[in-house]
């Protein structure tokens, strides 16, 4: 079988690879970790501005890190960043979610003792 195409170069590469298979523009999908940003911003891109993203953290300096990020990539607009547990995620999120990210561990260049436990 040819796998050329499937060269993820981590378990983050190897998450997008998955929900790029199965979610894609219109769609909605959730980041329960938004961090700083950077699995929003490739969800926000596969949906493109017809889709949404609902994106979950519980430190307001990811919220921040990932609105500034989705700003400069013009990806806001499709986007809702939200302060929040991504527990209660059902509060918030409207219509059929077709992917979920959950990127766990620390904030990168924050603090280490914040993490998801579950
Ligand atoms: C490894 S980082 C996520 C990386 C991020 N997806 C990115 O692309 O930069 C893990 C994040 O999970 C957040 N977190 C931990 N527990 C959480 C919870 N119960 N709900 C929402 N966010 C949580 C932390 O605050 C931290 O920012």
């Amino acid at each position: 079988m040819e796998r050329s195409w499937f060269r993820p170069r981590n378990a983050v590469g190897f998450s997008h690879t998955l929900i790029g298979m199965i979610a894609g523009e219109g769609d909605t999908v959730v980041d329960a970790t938004c961090g700083n940003g950077r699995d929003t911003l490739f969800l926000a891109r596969l949906v493109g501005p017809r889709g949404k993203v609902y994106a979950f953290d519980i430190q307001e300096q990811a919220i921040n890190n990932t609105r500034r990020l989705l700003q400069e990539h013009d990806c806001l607009e499709q986007t809702v960043v939200i302060l929040d547990d991504h527990r209660y995620m059902g509060r918030y999120i409207k219509g059929t979610v077709r992917a979920a990210m959950f990127n766990l561990g620390y904030l990168p260049g924050g603090s280490r003792e914040i993490i998801t436990i579950t």
